[in-house]
């Protein structure tokens, strides 16, 4: 019997990273535009505070949901940052990542054959931690007339009886689109209208550009008890590989539930990780606008040179730290072949790592994404390699 797992699928990003590391393992010089793992080390007083929990033997089995300041701390950010109106630090619960925070999430909300509207293209998780909760992904496309946020209408017109609940994501991946209030509040419209549930995910909510604002939807009246908002300290505090996410949400059944999959899941996140979280949480803040800056000269840097060549056409991120590119009609391979698949293979050839479109979902086999989380320096060099074989 086929099992819900064997509808996910390895990813093809794998495999566009596994061949660079192996033409690096070579001796080979690689581009890593494919990777979106901010190039950033972990603030001083993160890793002291982990440093300082190791020695005070902090190293034992903490609460499935997470130890109580970083709940408290990360309760006072949501209510305090982001506006939402949670009720108390019981409202929050410490996941491995947002990535898994998705998972709880879905698995907490769903029963088999409900229906949750997404973004297309998005982020490949996203369908798939539907899917593992025996949901069904719907996806609405983003179209670039819109700047690649939702066109509300297009979201009601996609609402069935099995309908649950509609996915934001911004600033989103791997548009770099940046959701404006105005849409959100008509989403929470027909959110309400419909009672449905919000399921949004901030893991970039730090990474902003052009004096843009984060709008948190849970903050918007009306949708504040029906929002579960999803947060990640890997963006906004370079903690990747630390696995720190949260879920904020005033659903007391969400709460319930999440509890008993954290229990069985994890039993807890990494102690040392929780307390770099709470000393990222608690501690200065002034190295995220550091970061964000960094981000937009690379921003400024990646458009330029996209924006430049015949084979691309760039839409100008607005958040995150994606590219996502239309590979223009006349563009071919030297097979005369024009897909994404295509252009990140020739690419490849080079040992420029890229990601094509149709890996965020099928309707985008014409685009492409290059990451720009690398360092400055690195991304100055991809792109003179990327000018040259492009051009
Ligand atoms: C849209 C989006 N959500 C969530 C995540 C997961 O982040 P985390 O590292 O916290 O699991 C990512 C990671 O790339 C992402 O792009």
């Amino acid at each position: 019997m086929e099992s819900i797992v064997d509808q996910i699928s390895f990813g093809g990003i794998v495999a566009i990273r596994d061949s660079l590391l192996k033409r690096q393992s070579e001796g080979g010089k690689v581009y890593r535009l494919e990777s979106g793992d901010p190039s950033f080390d972990i603030p001083p007083h993160v890793r002291d505070a982990m440093i300082d929990a190791l020695m005070k033997g902090y190293t034992h089995y903490t609460e499935s949901t997470g130890i109580r300041p970083l709940r408290e701390a990360a309760y006072q950010k949501v209510v305090e940052e982001n506006k939402i109106p949670l009720k108390d630090p019981n409202h929050v619960l410490i996941t491995n990542g947002a990535m898994h925070a998705l998972y709880v999430t879905f698995r907490a909300l769903l029963i088999p054959g409900d229906e949750v509207i997404i973004p297309d293209p998005m982020w490949t998780e996203i369908a798939d931690n539907v899917r593992l909760a025996g949901g069904i992904p719907v996806r609405c496309r983003l179209k670039p007339e819109n700047n690649f946020v939702y066109d509300p209408s297009d979201v009601e017109s996609l609402i069935t009886s099995k309908t649950k609940a509609i996915f934001i994501n911004t600033p989103h991946n791997p548009t770099g689109a940046v959701f404006p209030k105005n849409i959100l509040e008509e989403i929470g419209e027909i959110a309400i209208k419909k009672n449905l549930y919000i399921v949004s995910d901030e893991a970039y909510e730090h990474i902003i550009y052009d004096g843009l604002k984060h709008v948190s939807i849970g903050s918007l009246p009306g949708v504040e008890d029906r929002t579960i908002s999803i947060f990640s300290a890997s963006k906004s505090f370079a903690m990747s590989g630390l696995r720190i996410g949260y879920i904020a949400t005033n659903i007391d059944k969400i709460i319930e539930r999440g509890k008993k999959l954290l229990r069985c899941t994890i039993n807890g996140v990494n102690s040392i990780a929780q307390y770099g979280a709470l000393a990222a949480l608690r501690g200065p803040k002034d190295y995220i606008e550091e970061m964000r800056r960094e981000y937009q000269l690379r921003r400024d840097m990646i458009y330029d040179t996209t924006s430049k060549l015949k084979s691309l056409k760039p839409f100008k991120p607005r958040g995150a730290f994606y590219i996502w590119c239309k590979i223009s009609e006349d563009w071919r391979d030297s097979e005369g072949k024009r897909s994404d698949w295509a252009m990140t293979n020739y690419l490849l050839k080079f040992g420029l790592g890229s990601t094509p479109g149709s890996e965020f979902g099928p309707a985008s086999s014409e685009y492409i994404r290059f990451s720009f989380s690398c360092a400055t320096s690195h991304l100055a060099e991809s792109l003179e390699m990327l000018k040259k074989v492009l051009e």
